[in-house]
């Protein structure tokens, strides 16, 4: 899990890139962090799916839809 810190509600750095595509960087976020509410550029649909406990640490998923 990522370390919180002032002014920003818990979240990771993703980049995605498609073969010979433009990168698509952005942030995905933690369903039920109470900051989330508080983060002016937290956005719903980019939140991780299927967060759950796993040996060493925790595991989500997300879909991301690239239109090519
Ligand atoms: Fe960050």
């Amino acid at each position: 899990m990522p370390a919180l810190y002032s002014g920003r509600t818990r979240h990771i750095h993703v980049k995605v890139q498609a073969p010979n595509r433009p990168v698509l960087t952005t942030q995905l976020y933690f369903p039920g962090e109470p900051a989330n509410q508080d983060d002016g550029i937290f956005r719903r649909e980019l939140l991780l799916e299927n967060l759950r406990d796993r040996a060493g640490g925790r595991q989500a998923s997300f879909t991301f839809v690239l239109d090519l």
